[in-house]
C-alpha cells in the first residue's frame, strides 16, 4: 500500500469518502468475485484443465493450449486470476494447485457442475422475470452436467445408503429410471452380482453413461437405455425380471405440474411391476425461515429447483404421495440437513 497515495487521496476526497468506498468495497467485492470464480472454475473444469493438473500435478500453459487448440490469452487470463486468489500457484507458465486450490478439488462435490448446468437460467434470469422467456421452451439447464453433479453429491449419501437397502434385502436385478450418468447403478452393480437396467430421457446423459460402463468394462451387467418413464410399454421393456426399481432424485422433476402426475405415474409402475420393491430417493422441502437459521446448500437447491419448475415436497407430503399411489412404506430414512429422505416400498 502506497502511503502518499492514500494522503493525497484523503486531502482531496476526504476520510469519510475513503472509509466510504472500503466499506462499499469490502461488502461487494464478495459477490463479484464469487461469481467470476465459479465461472472461471466451471471453464477450467470443462477443457479438463483440473484433470490434467490431477494427473500430472503441474500444467505449463503453452502446452495445455497448443494440444487442445484452446485460446491462450484467455487461459492465461483466468490462470493469473485463480493465481491472485491462491487458488493456483505458479512459476512462469506452469501452474500447480496452491493450497485454496487443493481443497477446493477435494471437497467441490458437485458444485461446479451444478453451477454449469443451471448456469443457462442465471444468465437468463432477467429474461424469465419478465415472462419474455420460459423455462423448457427457450431457456434450458444442461442435462448432461445434471446427471454428472448429482453423480457426484450421490456418493456421500445416496450410494451408501441404497446400496445398504439392497444387500440387506439380496435383490438381484435392479432398474432405475432417470439413471442419469448411470453413476448409481454401475457402484451398486460393480461390487455384488447385481444386474441394473437404466432408462434416461436426456441422450446426452445416456451416452455419457454409456461411456462409463465402458470404461468399467460392465457392459454384460448394466444396461442403459434414452428413453421417458412414463412410456410404462418402453419401462417394461427396458428391463427383465427385476426385484426393485429405484428412483434417485427423479420424482421431484415432474411436481411443477402437481402432484397428481407423479401419483399416476408411481400408480402405473405398481401395476407394470406388481410386488416389486420400490426405492426412491428425494430432496426435501424446507420452509424457507428454517433454512435461514441454517443456510446450508440446501438453499441454493431449493433456488434452482424451482427456478426450473421443479417441485420439492416436505417428507410428510411424499408419504402421501405414495399412499395415494396405492403404495406402503415398509422402511424411511431421512438426512434432514443434507435435505434428504429415503423411502423403501412396497
Ligand atoms: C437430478 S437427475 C438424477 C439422475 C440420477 N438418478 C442420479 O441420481 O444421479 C434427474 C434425471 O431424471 C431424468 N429425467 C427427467 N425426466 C425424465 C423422464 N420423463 N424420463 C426419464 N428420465 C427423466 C433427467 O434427464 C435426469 O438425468
Amino acid at each position: 500500500m502506497n502511503l502518499r497515495q492514500i494522503f493525497d487521496l484523503i486531502q482531496k476526497t476526504g476520510i469519510l469518502q475513503l472509509i466510504k468506498i472500503k466499506k462499499f468495497h469490502d461488502s461487494t467485492l464478495t459477490y463479484a468475485r464469487n461469481f467470476m470464480t465459479s465461472y472461471c472454475l466451471c471453464a477450467l473444469f470443462n477443457v479438463g484443465f483440473f484433470d490434467e493438473l490431477s494427473k500430472k500435478k503441474t500444467v505449463n500453459l503453452d502446452i495445455f493450449s497448443a494440444n487442445r487448440n484452446i485460446n491462450d490469452k484467455i487461459l492465461t487470463a483466468i490462470c493469473d486470476y485463480l493465481f491472485v486468489l491462491r487458488i493456483l500457484n505458479k512459476r512462469e507458465r506452469n501452474y500447480i494447485l496452491g493450497a485454496k486450490g487443493k481443497s477446493l478439488l477435494k471437497f467441490s462435490v458437485g458444485t461446479f457442475d451444478f453451477i454449469y448446468a443451471y448456469a443457462p437460467l442465471f444468465e437468463n434470469l432477467d429474461s424469465l422475470l419478465r415472462n419474455d422467456k420460459k423455462y423448457n421452451v427457450d431457456v434450458f439447464r444442461r442435462n448432461k452436467y445434471v446427471a454428472k453433479a448429482t453423480a457426484e453429491v450421490s456418493q456421500f449419501i445416496p450410494i451408501p445408503i441404497v446400496k445398504d437397502i439392497i444387500r440387506k434385502r439380496n435383490f438381484k436385478s435392479i432398474l432405475d429410471i432417470g439413471c442419469g450418468s448411470a453413476e448409481f447403478l454401475l457402484q451398486i452393480c460393480e461390487d455384488s452380482n447385481l444386474t441394473g437396467y437404466g432408462i434416461d430421457i436426456s441422450k446426452e446423459a445416456i451416452s455419457y453413461a454409456e461411456g462409463l460402463i465402458n470404461e468399467k468394462s460392465l457392459n454384460h451387467r448394466v444396461h442403459v437405455k434414452a428413453g421417458d418413464i412414463f412410456d410404462i410399454e418402453q419401462l417394461k421393456s427396458t428391463s427383465e425380471n427385476i426385484d426393485v426399481i429405484s428412483s434417485m432424485f427423479v420424482l421431484h422433476e415432474f411436481l411443477s405440474r402437481g402432484q397428481d402426475i407423479v401419483i399416476d405415474l408411481l400408480k402405473k409402475i405398481k401395476r407394470s411391476f406388481p410386488n416389486k420393491y420400490l426405492i426412491v430417493c428425494e430432496l426435501s422441502r424446507f420452509a424457507p425461515s428454517l433454512l435461514r437459521k441454517h443456510p446450508s446448500s440446501i438453499a441454493e437447491h431449493h433456488l434452482f429447483h424451482a427456478l426450473s419448475e421443479q417441485g420439492l415436497l416436505t417428507v410428510e407430503e411424499w408419504r402421501g404421495v405414495f399412499k395415494k399411489a396405492g403404495y406402503s412404506l415398509i422402511e424411511e430414512k431421512r438426512y434432514d440437513f443434507a435435505g434428504q429422505a429415503y423411502f423403501v416400498l412396497t
